[in-house]
């Protein structure tokens, strides 16, 4: 909300004690530009939120149904966006600041202050509350902008290879999963979406003859196509990404026991997305559809990873993977069916 001077600022108090009430009425109404609403504890306060949405909420931090922080907490959770501004009679410099990292904007100490500093609060309250909403909004915007292009440059990789036509966004989908399954942070699992959604981007080098070769590759082809995750690596290492994507792209193709390429790295020092998007990746593949072969099935899938469980693969992905297979029972892990034959040929 854009508060002019002489804007009337609505205001909810919920404060139980009702001589500090009376008190803050009176020093607000000397300055003026203030409607008042009055809650005695934090249930009447929450119902006159829903049902008022002032500009503003002075929460008192000891009340009858709620003590210290969780009255922010209760408030943060109906109304993210209300300022919130305490008033405590506890000095405690400490309490203030868990009341800020809890959510509120600023704090007032009972007795400390006149109505024109009291009015300055709520106002700068409101205003650290406005720049925060367009910071978080922006913040999207460019993470979503971030998504879009990851996305495109997805896309563009598929349509020079339609041999493999959603094969990255279905490994991104499954090594999400297995991510979420090994109880990963939601940044750390949109971090492994990302990287899943550009993890062969590096195929862009290779001649798309090589790429869309039927039947088995020669040992040159092999060669070349093994160069991808490094120029994966190469083409995306100085994006900024808020996660190790490059790394991701690089080292998808090791293998635990280090007989995987480009690097040969072992166990721990293959990072976890990596070792999550290598299951995702093979998985995918091999339930695939692919003009040279028939899709083999869940089955044969779920075989190759448990078979090469430990050497290849790590062990806790695999098991995560399989676990999330037989939840399925029966059906993809994936939204789209990679052996749908006539989608894949639209
Ligand atoms: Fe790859």
């Amino acid at each position: 909300m854009a508060i002019t001077a002489s804007s009337m600022i609505r205001v909810l108090l919920i404060e139980d004690n009702p001589g500090d009430s009376r008190l803050m009425e009176l020093l607000l109404s000397e300055v003026g530009g203030f409607d008042m609403t009055f809650a005695d504890c934090l249930a009447s306060g929450l119902a006159r939120l829903a049902a008022n949405g002032p500009d503003a909420v002075l929460l008192d931090l000891s009340l009858p149904d709620a003590h210290g922080t969780e009255g922010i907490d209760a408030i943060r959770k109906a109304a993210p966006d209300v300022p919130l501004i305490v008033v405590t009679g506890l000095q405690d410099e400490d309490m203030a600041l868990k009341a800020v990292q809890h959510g509120c904007q600023d704090y007032l100490i009972k007795g400390q202050g006149d109505g024109h500093s009291i009015r300055r609060t709520i106002l700068y309250g409101i205003e650290r509350m406005a720049m925060d909403q367009e910071r978080r909004a922006s913040a999207e915007r460019l993470k979503q902008v971030l998504r879009q292009t990851v996305r495109t440059v997805s896309l563009a990789l598929e349509m020079r290879d339609p041999y493999t036509t959603g094969h990255q966004r279905r490994v991104s989908q499954l090594a999400g999963s297995i991510g979420r399954r090994l109880g990963l942070a939601d940044d750390m699992v949109e971090g492994l979406e990302t990287g899943g959604l550009i993890h062969d981007i590096g195929k862009i080098h290779i001649p798309a003859e090589f790429l869309s070769r039927p039947g088995k590759l020669s040992a040159e082809a092999f060669q070349v196509i093994k160069t991808h995750p490094r120029m994966g690596w190469e083409i995306i290492r100085n994006i900024d990404f808020p996660w190790p994507v490059a790394q991701m792209v690089r080292q998808h193709h090791e293998c635990m026991d280090g007989s995987g390429y480009p690097d040969g790295l072992k166990g721990d020092q293959i990072i976890l997305e990596a070792r999550i998007i290598a299951v995702a990746d093979v998985f995918e593949a091999i339930v695939s559809h692919r003009p040279y072969r028939p899709a083999l099935g869940l089955a044969a899938a779920m075989e190759e990873i448990e078979r090469h469980s430990g050497t290849r693969y790590d062990p806790k992905v695999v098991a995560a993977c399989l676990d999330l297979v037989r939840e399925k029972d029966g059906a993809m892990p994936f939204d789209e069916d990679p052996t749908d034959i006539m989608r894949l040929s639209s």
